[in-house]
């Protein structure tokens, strides 16, 4: 038998396992209408599942800056940001992003889950330069791609739970002194649409000290002074060493940013593989970036609208606050897939999210919401996930 065959044989048993757990993932082809609205096998759907929280996807301003800057610049940025690909469009959005996110720097990598490797990265080669050990500590419900920056990068850690901060002091309190201690945790989770508890963070910071490095990808354009994020909303922000944003949630694009101090941006530079190694993003999207800040700025009432319509679905469904992420529990896979179909038939796109996304027997709808749904849409989903709730 020829490797090809025995690896189509190795790849078939490995989708028929997780088809036989209902964990198989499918992608399916959509036409965006509009922020809100997708179609789907000609079927109009409202999308409850996407992270266009403020719905710049579709903002005339930000339409208009990427479209004039990629006639300008071009559609690409045909080379690394090291080689010839950083253009003036870069350096103002990361000054930009800078001084929105209250840091001396940015750097702009070409997405977010390559923003939290390079932020990874940049500490772990700083630390084996200059002959410090590390250990990274995790928040268990922490990003992929922040578990897998940690562990690719070789460095020793720890996984503490969900927002369990006196585990988390047991674990820091055993650091013997030559070790620099990193914790890693998200303003907002993304699955769960809970935060994390920053301003114990903070106090904990100050009895042990740490490197904290916060993921805002669903925290920016929600919270805080024009939408800069969690941390700045509970004035928190001096207590983050390294936040890490994506460009492709709130601010509707695509990219992320690491934004910290003047010398973590040039250590990126120099020990960030995933931003050193990898095409920078195309010049319009940097200056699109900068008009999704100045939306932000301008309109607040976008992010009043999406936190009122989180306040009330998630009032409906007995919980508290107002993250834009509503993750609906269900037993198990089947039941979630069943619920997800059973939305879509009532005309609303939610995605049925399953582990490894999530851990085992926690698969549930996450259901997301953006300024631009109107009342009647939201009215729409809370009855429909009322009668889900009454059946399941
Ligand atoms: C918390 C968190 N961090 C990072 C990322 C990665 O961001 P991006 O989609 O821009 O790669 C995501 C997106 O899925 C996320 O939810």
């Amino acid at each position: 038998m020829s490797d090809d065959a025995s690896l189509e044989r190795l790849l078939e048993a490995a989708l028929e396992s997780r088809r036989a757990q209902h964990l198989e993932r499918r992608r399916r082809v959509i036409t965006p209408i509009d922020a809100v609205h997708v179609e789907i096998d000609g079927r109009r759907l409202v999308n409850f599942c996407s992270n266009n929280y403020l719905g710049l996807t579709h903002h005339p301003k930000v339409i208009e800056a990427v479209a004039t800057a990629t006639r300008a610049a071009g559609a690409g940025a045909a080379a690394s940001g090291l080689i010839s690909g950083y253009t003036s469009g870069h350096a103002s959005a990361e000054a930009a992003l800078a001084a929105w996110k209250g840091a001396e720097a940015a750097v702009l990598p070409p997405s977010g889950y390559q923003a939290n490797h390079a932020a990874v990265q940049t500490i772990v080669g700083s630390a084996e330069v200059a002959g410090t050990r590390v250990r990274f500590l995790l928040d268990k419900l922490a990003h992929a791609s922040l578990i897998d920056a940690v562990r690719g990068s070789g460095a020793s850690f720890r996984i503490f739970p969900h927002n369990d901060l006196a585990k988390l002091e047991r674990l820091l309190a055993e650091r013997d002194s030559e070790e620099m201690q990193v914790v890693v945790t998200e303003s907002v989770f993304s699955m769960d649409g809970d935060a994390a508890p920053l301003a114990e963070l903070a106090d904990l910071k100050r009895r042990h000290p740490f490197v904290l490095l916060l993921d805002e990808a669903h925290g920016s354009g929600v919270y805080g002074p024009n939408g800069a994020g969690l941390a700045a909303e509970l004035r928190l922000t001096d207590a983050v060493d390294v936040f890490v944003v994506t460009l492709s949630k709130a601010m509707g694009l695509v990219g992320g940013a690491v934004c910290s101090s003047r010398s973590f941006c040039d250590a990126l530079l120099n020990f960030g593989r995933a931003y050193v190694y990898s095409t920078a993003v195309p010049p319009a999207i940097a200056v699109g970036c900068e008009a999704s800040l100045r939306v932000m700025r301008d309109e607040p009432e976008r992010q009043r609208r999406v936190r009122e319509l989180a306040r009330r679905v998630r009032e409906a469904v007995g919980m508290n606050g107002d993250c834009p992420i509503v993750p609906i529990g269900l037993q198990d896979e089947p039941a979630a897939l069943r619920a997800a179909a059973n939305l879509e038939e009532r005309g609303l796109l939610v995605l049925a999210v399953r582990p490894p996304t999530v851990p085992k027997a926690t698969s549930r709808l996450r259901v997301t919401l953006s300024c631009e749904h109107s009342d009647d849409e939201v009215a729409v989903l809370i009855d429909a996930i009322r009668q889900l709730k009454r059946v399941e």
